[in-house]
């Protein structure tokens, strides 16, 4: 089985990049799943429920968020007759939605992808450890599921590095967001889990994270009101990572980075 696994995609450039190059990779990596974070894809706030159609429409199977999930409040009523769009796991009982969803790919194989927060230097959020732990315990790879896809939405990399190792050879790829920029570390853990701390953004490189350069440099400088952020426009990098997964164990036996469009080096796997 293959799977692309696409960063925070960040506003308008983001969206763009990634209608622009996900239908094609789907057909000419023969990819078998697409999973996207889309917590920026609405001006870099959140997504409404017209980008996830769009989105969900043009090749992407699974969206995934984090702490921007709810910035776009009409998802909060919407979200849970959208059970492809997953808000963290670990929110507090009662929550609208879901942070675990089973799609069925085209070839019939069945893949759990989970959504997850981390804390540190985060907000006051349920223990992740506890909740994927709670959502793993019905789920044995290679058993009654044939993939599990983690997205860990996280400032740290301790803690993200902490959530690889806790899930090693349980599940097929841990893999980071939030931090809008793609680290080097991605490898296969000793247990068989493909493994990134962050994946990057779908998102103008030229840019503070994905926010206008000059406005978000002036918050560094000034302690006076500011105009408020907006996303940068510029060519979107679609910063993602594909992963291989064996048929019978679902664990990883390649993985890859992809870099596609924009300023960053390019990465296009064979
Ligand atoms: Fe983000
Ligand atoms: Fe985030």
């Amino acid at each position: 089985m293959r799977v692309l696994f696409c960063g925070d995609v960040m506003g308008r450039s983001g969206r763009q990049v990634v209608l622009d190059h996900v239908p094609a990779l789907r057909k000419r990596l023969a990819l078998d799943l697409v999973v996207v974070n889309g917590e920026n894809a609405a001006s870099g706030h959140g997504i409404t429920v017209k980008i996830a159609e769009e989105l969900l429409a043009n090749g992407v199977d699974v969206l995934t968020t984090g702490n921007h999930v709810w910035d776009q409040r009409e998802l909060l009523t919407q979200i849970d007759s959208m059970p492809r769009v997953l808000r963290p796991a670990n929110l507090p009982a009662g929550t609208p939605g879901r942070g675990a969803s089973i799609v069925q790919t085209p070839a019939g194989k069945k893949v759990m992808v989970i959504n997850i927060i981390a804390r540190l230097f985060m907000d006051l959020y349920d223990n992740p450890f506890a909740a994927i732990e709670r959502i793993l315990a019905e789920y044995t790879l290679g058993k009654n599921v044939h993939a599990v896809i983690v997205d860990f939405h996280g400032e740290a990399s301790s803690e993200k590095q902490a959530m690889g190792h806790f899930l090693d050879g349980r599940v097929s790829l841990v893999v980071g967001t939030h931090t809008h920029v793609p680290t080097a570390d991605h490898r296969i853990l000793p247990g068989g889990t493909a493994y990134q701390t962050d994946v990057g953004m779908c998102g103008d490189y030229d840019s503070v994270i994905g926010m206008g350069k000059d406005v978000a440099t002036q918050r560094f400088l000034k302690k006076v009101p500011l105009p408020r952020l907006e996303p940068a426009l510029g060519p979107a990098t679609l910063c993602a990572i594909l992963v291989d997964l064996d048929d019978a164990t679902g664990l990883a036996t390649r993985i890859e980075p992809v870099r596609i469009g924009g300023l960053l080096s390019q990465a296009v796997p064979a």
